[in-house]
C-alpha cells in the first residue's frame, strides 16, 4: 500500500510523536475512536522508525496503539515474522506466554487493510499468523470474544467459576468501575459457553476474555475450592449494604451509596429514617418482600395473558410478547418484560395509557407511571436506552391464580381475568393507584411482581424485539461487533449503516442477524 512506507523511506517523519517512551506524544490514544481494539506493533523486522510512522497513522485513524504488550491489546500486529517467532518474541522481551493473553496474532495485511478502511475490520483467515503445534502448545481460538457470536444456553457448567466472577462483576458495578465490571462480566459470560467443566488451567488455554485477574480468581477457586476476594467481599458490610438498597425499585447504585454513606444500613433503618425517596422508590420499599421472590414462569405467562386481556379490550388485535430471560428460557426472573405493538402502525398511539388507568383502577398496576415518548426512534447513534414509551409497573397479580393453575384446577383461560374486569371505570389514576397501592401492600391476596410495558411501532418491532430479549451483555456485544466489525450503529429502535448511510429495515431478528453477516442465534441462545 502506497500509504505505508517500508524502512528506506521513512524520512519526515516528525521527530515529536518519535518519543520511544511514549509513541505519538503525550496523550496519543485521546482520540480514540475504536477503543475496544488494542493494537501492539512488533519491531523485529519492522524496524522502530517504520513501527513509529504506523503507529502514528493508526492514532491519527483513532485506533489504540499500545507501546508494551498488555491485557487490552487485542491484535499483535507484525510482519515478515512467524506466529511461532512472535510468540517466543513476546515471551522472552515481555514474559508473556500464549496462555498470559488472548489478543489475535495478525499479519501487517491485517492492519494497512483497517487502515484502508479507516476502522478495524474482521481478522480472516489469511491474516492470521499461524502457530506450528510443536513449539508452543496452542488451542485454535475458535471461541469468540463477542458474546453473539457465541451459543450460551441456561445449562452453564462452569457455576463456581461464574457465580465468583459475578460477584466481582457486581461489586465493581457498586464501586462505579465499568472497566472492571464489563472485564468480570465478559469472562463470566466466556466460562458460560464453555461446553466443558474447567478442572485445570490449560482447559483455558486459548479461551478469550479472561485477564489476569479472572485467572487469578480461577485459578484459587481450582486449587482452594473459593476465592478469597470474593468471600471478603461477600461477609463486607459495605457490599451487603449497597446490594441490599439497590435490590429496592427504583434505587441506584448512586443513592445506595448516599444511604450508607449516612449510616444507613437496613431497610427497616431506611423504613424509620427521614430519607427522602420518590414515588417509586417509596412502591418498592412497600413492595419489597415480594418483589425480592424471584418470578417464576407460571406468573410470567399469567400476568401476559392478563395484559394482553387488558390490552384487547382497547385494540383487539394488538400483539403482546413476553420478551427478557423469559423468552430465553429461563424459569425465573425478576421482572417481567413485555412487549406491545399493533401491525397497522400508529394504531398503538395512546393504547398505553389507556391500559394503565384502566388495570390501576382494577387494582392490576399497584404502582406505574409512563416514561419515554416514541417521537425519537430511529437514532444514527448506539445508545443504550431506548425512546419507547413504556411503564415500568408493579403488577398485582391473584395469588389465587397462580395457585389454582399450579394445583392444575385453572384450565380455562376465560376465568384469569375475569373478576379482574367486573366494575370498569376510568378513576384517577394516581389517587387510586395510591389506594390500591396501601391496600394492597396490606393485602396478602396479591403478589407483587416488577413488569415492564414497552409499547413498539411495528417498524422497529423486530428491533425491539432483539433488544429486549437480552441478555445485557448478548445486546451490549452486538452493538460493539456492529460498531467494530460492521460500521454499523444498533439500538432496539433500528440499524443504521454507516457506509451506505441509510438505515436498514428488518421484519424478524433472523433479518438483523443477517444484516450483520452473523449466524442467527436463537433466544434460548443468547444467555451469554
Ligand atoms: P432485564 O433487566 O429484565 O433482564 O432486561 P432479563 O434478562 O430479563 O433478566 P431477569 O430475569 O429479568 O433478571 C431484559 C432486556 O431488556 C433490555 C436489557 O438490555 C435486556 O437485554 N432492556 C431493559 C432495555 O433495553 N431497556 C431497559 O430499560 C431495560
Ligand atoms: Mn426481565
Amino acid at each position: 500500500m502506497a500509504l505505508l512506507p517500508r524502512k528506506r523511506r521513512c524520512k519526515g517523519i516528525p521527530t515529536s510523536i518519535a518519543s520511544q517512551d511514549n509513541l505519538g506524544g503525550s496523550n496519543p490514544n485521546d482520540r480514540v475512536r475504536f477503543s475496544e481494539v488494542g493494537i501492539f506493533l512488533v519491531e523485529r523486522r519492522m524496524g522502530a522508525s517504520r513501527r513509529r510512522f504506523l503507529t502514528e497513522l493508526a492514532q491519527k485513524k483513532g485506533f489504540r496503539v499500545e507501546e508494551q504488550m498488555s491485557e487490552s491489546v487485542t491484535h499483535v500486529v507484525s510482519e515478515n515474522n512467524t506466529g511461532n517467532e512472535v510468540l517466543e518474541l513476546l515471551e522472552k522481551q515481555n514474559g508473556i506466554s500464549r496462555t498470559g493473553f488472548n489478543a489475535a496474532l495478525v499479519e501487517i495485511t491485517w492492519f494497512t487493510e483497517s487502515m484502508g478502511a479507516g476502522r478495524p475490520l474482521e481478522v480472516e483467515s489469511r491474516h492470521q499468523l499461524q502457530v506450528t503445534k510443536d513449539s508452543v502448545a496452542v488451542t485454535e481460538v475458535s471461541i469468540s470474544s463477542y458474546a453473539c457470536q457465541r451459543r450460551t444456553t441456561l445449562k452453564n457448567k462452569n457455576k463456581l467459576f461464574t457465580e465468583a466472577l459475578k460477584v466481582l462483576a457486581e461489586s465493581a458495578e457498586l464501586n462505579e468501575s465499568e472497566a472492571r465490571n464489563l472485564a468480570f462480566s465478559r469472562a463470566s459470560s466466556i466460562l458460560k459457553s464453555l461446553p466443558y467443566t474447567v478442572t485445570k488451567m490449560e482447559d483455558l488455554q486459548g479461551i478469550p476474555n479472561l485477564g489476569v485477574h479472572s485467572r487469578k480468581v480461577i485459578k484459587e477457586i481450582l486449587e482452594d475450592g473459593t476465592c478469597s476476594e470474593v468471600e471478603n467481599l461477600l461477609r463486607n458490610e459495605r457490599y451487603q449494604t449497597l446490594k441490599r438498597f439497590t435490590s429496592i425499585f427504583g434505587v441506584g447504585v448512586k443513592t445506595a451509596d448516599k444511604w450508607y454513606r449516612e449510616g444507613l444500613r437496613t431497610l427497616d433503618e431506611l423504613r424509620a429514617s427521614d430519607v427522602k425517596l420518590t414515588r417509586g422508590q417509596e412502591a418498592g420499599l412497600l413492595y419489597h418482600n415480594d418483589l425480592y421472590v424471584p418470578v417464576t414462569r407460571t406468573e410470567a405467562d399469567l400476568i401476559k395473558q392478563i395484559v394482553e386481556r387488558a390490552v384487547h379490550k382497547f385494540l383487539p388485535t394488538a400483539v403482546v410478547t413476553l420478551a427478557g430471560g423469559f423468552r430465553r428460557e429461563k424459569e425465573i426472573g425478576h421482572d417481567v418484560d413485555l412487549l406491545i405493538t399493533h401491525p397497522e402502525e400508529g394504531k398503538e398511539e395512546g393504547l398505553l395509557c389507556q391500559v394503565v388507568n384502566w388495570m390501576t383502577t382494577e387494582g392490576l398496576i399497584l404502582y406505574g407511571g409512563i416514561t419515554g415518548s416514541s417521537h425519537k426512534g430511529r437514532s444514527k447513534k448506539p445508545e443504550i436506552f431506548d425512546h419507547f414509551e413504556k411503564c415500568l409497573s408493579i403488577f398485582g397479580l391473584k395469588k389465587e391464580l397462580v395457585n389454582n393453575l399450579e394445583s392444575k384446577n385453572l384450565r380455562n383461560s376465560d376465568s384469569l381475568a375475569g373478576d379482574e374486569t367486573q366494575g370498569i371505570g376510568l378513576a384517577d389514576h394516581t389517587e387510586a393507584a395510591q389506594q390500591v397501592m396501601v391496600a394492597a401492600a396490606c393485602n396478602k391476596d396479591r403478589k407483587a411482581v416488577r413488569v415492564d410495558l414497552v409499547v413498539v411501532p411495528y417498524s422497529q418491532y423486530a428491533y425491539a424485539l432483539l433488544g429486549w430479549t437480552g441478555s445485557r451483555l448478548f445486546e451490549r456485544d452486538l452493538r460493539r461487533y456492529a460498531k467494530h466489525l460492521k460500521n454499523m450503529s444498533l439500538s432496539s429502535h433500528s440499524l443504521f449503516d454507516i457506509e451506505q448511510n441509510a438505515f436498514l429495515p428488518a421484519a424478524t431478528e433472523e433479518e438483523i442477524f443477517a444484516h450483520l453477516g452473523l449466524e442467527y442465534i436463537p433466544p434460548h441462545e443468547r444467555n451469554a
